[in-house]
């Protein structure tokens, strides 16, 4: 029935996204998700009830969902006929309101499929026609080739994908703004492609191609001890480029046999060791047309096969913010440094004039020693794993002012140390350039104290600085997709970051690379087959608890923060493999032969032991203050060594909470006799936990602040021993003088497990504590970024370990979800609950994060004697405000009594609090603060 003026909704439809992307080009998912957002000019209370979607190709109206009775707006699947390779889909989107009013038809948005079959691929694996020695770094292969276009042309669309690192310009001009493309996978079994639309750059008559390849990740430095030649030892190139004539007719561009390569002026290219560039080897005009390559050599086929390609899934990494050098230095030691002012990950930007020959070379380090020399000592775990090279090389061609930026390397640093400048440097030739892989930052973080905004800055750029492809520890010494880093830092950067395609890529190389039996390496993508350290083979440290328990915990993340159910869905099965390898470990090893830990040997294992998971090595609580297990690493595993290393007590409550999370998942999904069936174990597990590890009067053992924070954070422990255990766990913090005890496992759950036991107070304490180890020590001694260790610069001012290290930043989420006090309480924020809870003497705070339905958002201030509080609810969402008695009992919103407030659907007073139900829209609750002299300066 048509919609006459009156009966429309003035509701509007907005951002359309599809699998998250605006317009995405090139995507392989078969049924697409979308998601719209819903701007009313009213502003409270918005719902939708129903929605229509068409869609659209190049032929007309391919689908039409009618009419749908439903409230989802985001995630909404593509339910039509199947997709087709190459073709571009346009689709509308209108709702119906609360009233039952329909609104206009949104503006059409698109999405674009890539190459869905093995059989849409006509071009062949080419590869420079020389052999190299694989030992030696090795100039970038130069390719190109030029080819004839004698129609006018309507649109082209251009794939590619490389091994190694490809850099493409088609008649000179590159071709997209990604670096590092196709980017980091578990290349044997996942090789992305990227789709261009390359339309505006082709021309009539004449055009080329050109190509280079840089060694990245396949053969490059990567990893501990930096292993190289992992994925194979020849690059090679696989490109196809679709034109469209205006006369509807084909042609098809491919990589083959008649391609032509050479060397130019990059003479080694290395993600991690860095740059040789000698700008006198340039070949001006190699990538355009008339360019005479009857000197360059021939390419060859090779046979790689199709199998593994897959279209590109995540984010891309693209150049982000660009440094001014905070200051030019001449360090004690004679030395030129150049300081950015900012620890990051990415490249200088060289602007330089100079004689032909001089060569300038720049090495990048996170820190300068007490002295204040430049130094990268600290970034090598010797003698383990030795420093990085992070070093560039760049030797002047001699006309005028040249700019070179760094093509296929990438480096962790604040401080570059520049030796051979021709003439006195100034900041203007230097341009730092931060290179992260281009997710939208949607959280934010703010309060009244400094310190705090530094922490939030630091922990926000800890991820820029790791995030590139792979979730990595650090952007310096291993580069590593490390398991556990990754699981502990979801939670806080995928409110920072919009991270669902990030993770949802690097999930897929998880389950790819998890072993027949469940086991999930640490790395992902995982050198472990290839690792050997001091002549160790790597692989007994491989399926740690906390660290292979990522399987579980990032997709939960992801489906609590995005309401992602596909993520969960696609993962259920690794998610399911990993706890069944808990489960089989617990058990096999279950009175090990020849295990020789005291217990085993004196008496028959209890019953309870089968779900103690007390065998393999784990790396523990990991980097506690005086964590002793780094150093016994790779040393002489005696019975006691290898006691401390099966850490029992942290395998367990891993053991036990990735089960729990898996029977929630089960639940999910559909799946009951799943979800029955880990919620028994689950059981199970925290009984033998119980038994083994936890005495009457609710003591833990170990008697560490760690093992207390897990139990609480894991909920492993009787209800009525509770209070008792946070009683400990205070008393072991207040031991340490008000300070923590806790690694990477349990530093993220510190805070919240004070507060939700009765000691915010002391939660605040620690986060405000400024001698170490605490978080604002580093803070203090003018930290950007977040370190590795809480020792990451001593006392005397000398740098430990890696700078850059998101995992104790972990603690944002207690920031935004109990100092700002914004928590998702239905997946992707559907419902929101808002429960500021001050403390600390901050007088304000807030966060605000952009959900899929629009933003969500918290601000607070205490002042004379009031606490007000504007929330923001997106429309097509609710949320639960909840106003603390100890903040204060007499609410109102704008003056009104709460009953009386249009969108407040509920007001609920308990002795404890007073919680509000509310739609969507912006609300401003004043409070009668219980303490009258709360937020005057004292
Ligand atoms: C890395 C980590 C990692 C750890 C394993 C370190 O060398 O930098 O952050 O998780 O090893 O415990």
């Amino acid at each position: 029935m048509a919609t006459s003026a009156t009966s429309t909704s003035s509701i509007g439809v907005q951002d359309l996204r599809c699998e998250y992307q605006d317009n995405p080009l090139g995507i392989d998912v078969r049924q697409p998700r979308l998601s719209w957002k819903l701007v009313s000019p009213a502003g409270r209370g918005t719902v939708q009830t129903a929605y229509q979607l068409r869609v659209n190709d190049e032929k007309g109206e391919l689908w039409d969902s009618g009419k749908v009775p439903s409230g989802q707006s985001v995630h909404v699947p593509y339910a039509g006929p199947e997709l087709r390779s190459a073709q571009r889909y346009t689709w509308q989107v209108r709702i119906w309101d609360g009233a039952h009013q329909a609104s206009t038809w949104s503006e059409p948005a698109w999405w674009e499929m890539g190459l869905l079959h093995s059989s849409d691929w006509q071009a062949k694996w080419i590869e420079a026609d020389w052999d190299d020695d694989p030992q030696a770094f090795k100039p970038a292969p130069y390719l190109r080739t030029a080819f004839t276009l004698d129609k006018p042309v309507a649109s082209a669309r251009l794939y590619v994908t490389a091994h190694g690192l490809y850099e493409l310009s088609l008649n000179g001009q590159r071709v997209g703004d990604a670096y590092f493309t196709p980017g980091f996978t578990s290349y044997e079994h996942r090789l992305q492609y990227q789709t261009y639309d390359v339309s505006e750059l082709l021309r009539s008559n004449e055009n080329a191609l050109g190509v280079i390849l840089g060694d990245g990740w396949y053969r490059g430095s990567i990893s501990i001890g930096g292993l190289r030649n992992f994925y194979g030892e020849r690059l090679s190139l696989l490109l196809q480029l679709h034109v469209r004539y205006s006369d509807g007719s084909e042609q098809v561009i491919i990589s083959d046999e008649h391609w032509r390569a050479t060397t130019g002026p990059i003479l080694k290219s290395d993600l991690q060791d860095g740059e040789i560039y000698d700008a006198r080897l340039e070949m001006p005009g190699w990538d355009q047309a008339g360019f005479d390559d009857s000197r360059w050599q021939g390419v060859r086929v090779a046979e790689y096969g199709l199998a593994n390609l897959v279209a590109t899934v995540g984010p891309l990494v693209r150049r982000k913010e660009r440094f001014v050098p905070l200051a030019i230095l001449t360090t004690p030691a004679g030395e030129t440094v150049v300081d950015m002012g900012q620890n990051l990950s990415g490249v200088v930007q060289l602007r330089v004039s100079g004689p032909a020959g001089t060569t300038i070379r720049l090495q990048h380090g996170e820190a300068l020693d007490k002295a204040g020399n430049f130094t990268m000592e600290h970034l090598g775990l010797e003698p383990i794993i030795p420093a990085p090279l992070q070093e560039v090389l760049y030797t002047l061609k001699g006309e005028g002012e040249e700019v070179y930026t760094p093509h296929f390397t990438t480096h962790g640093f604040r401080y570059v140390k520049v030796e051979g400048f021709p003439g006195t440097p100034t900041p203007a030739n230097f341009t730092g350039i931060a290179l992260y892989s281009d997710m939208p930052e949607i959280g934010s973080f703010s309060c009244s104290d400094p310190r705090l905004n530094q922490l939030q800055h630091n922990i926000l750029w800890s991820q820029k600085g790791n995030f590139l492809e792979i979730p990595t520890d650090c952007p310096t010494r291993e580069r590593a997709g490390w398991t556990g880093d990754a699981q502990i830092f979801v939670g806080t950067g995928s409110f920072l970051m919009q991270t669902a395609g990030f993770f949802t890529k690097w999930l897929k190389d998880l389950a790819a690379e998890q072993g027949a039996n469940g086991r999930v390496p640490n790395m992902i993508p995982s050198p472990a087959s290839k690792l050997t350290v001091n002549n160790f083979s790597t692989e007994f440290l491989e399926g740690a608890a906390g660290w292979g328990d990522a399987a579980v915990i990032i997709p939960w993340t992801l489906y609590q923060m995005y309401g992602d159910r596909r993520i969960l869905q696609e993962q259920y099965e690794s998610m399911k493999a990993w706890v069944e390898y808990e489960r089989q470990n617990a058990q096999d090893k279950y009175k090990p032969a020849g295990h020789t830990a005291p217990r085993y040997r004196e008496r028959e294992p209890h019953a309870h032991e089968r779900y103690l998971w007390d065998t393999n090595f784990h790396w523990g609580e990991w980097l506690e203050p005086n964590d002793p297990v780094p150093a016994l690493l790779f040393g002489e595993h005696t019975p006691e060594v290898q006691q401390i290393l099966s850490a029992p007590h942290v395998a367990t409550a891993y053991f036990a909470n990735s089960t729990r999370l898996l029977a929630e998942a089960a639940r999910v999904l559909g799946k009951e006799a799943d979800a029955q069936e880990y919620s028994r174990l689950h059981e199970q597990i925290k009984q033998a936990y119980i038994s083994e590890f936890v005495d009457k009067d609710g003591s833990i053992t170990p008697e560490k602040q760690a093992a207390y924070v897990r139990a609480l954070a894991f909920d492993l422990l009787p209800a009525e021993l509770r209070p008792a255990a946070a009683a400990h766990l205070v008393k072991l913090i207040r031991s340490a003088g008000t300070h923590l005890g806790t690694g990477f496992l349990s530093t993220p759950f510190l805070c919240s497990v004070l507060g939700a036991n009765g000691y915010l107070d002391v939660a605040y304490e620690l986060l405000m504590q400024e001698s170490r180890p605490s978080w604002l020590y580093a803070v203090e001694k003018g930290a950007t970024t977040i370190w590795e260790s809480w020792d990451g610069i001593d006392e005397e001012g000398n740098p430990h370990g890696s700078l850059n290290h998101y995992s104790y930043g972990a603690v944002g989420s207690w920031l935004y979800q109990v100092v700002a006090g914004i928590e998702p309480t239905q997946p992707g924020y559907k419902h929101a609950s808002f429960q500021p809870q001050p403390g600390a003497g901050l007088t304000a705070a807030s966060a605000s994060y952009q959900s899929l339905y629009g933003e969500v958002a918290s601000s607070w201030q205490l002042a004379d004697g009031h606490f007000r509080l504007t929330v923001t609810v997106p429309a097509n969402t609710s949320a639960t405000v909840t106003i603390l008695s100890t903040i204060g009992k007499e609410v109102t919103e704008q003056g009104q009594a709460l009953e009386a407030v249009e969108g407040i659907t509920g007001v609920r007073r308990t002795e404890d609090a007073t919680l509000i139900d509310v739609g969507s829209g912006t609300y401003t609750f004043d409070v009668v603060t219980a303490d009258p002299t709360a937020g005057t300066e004292k």
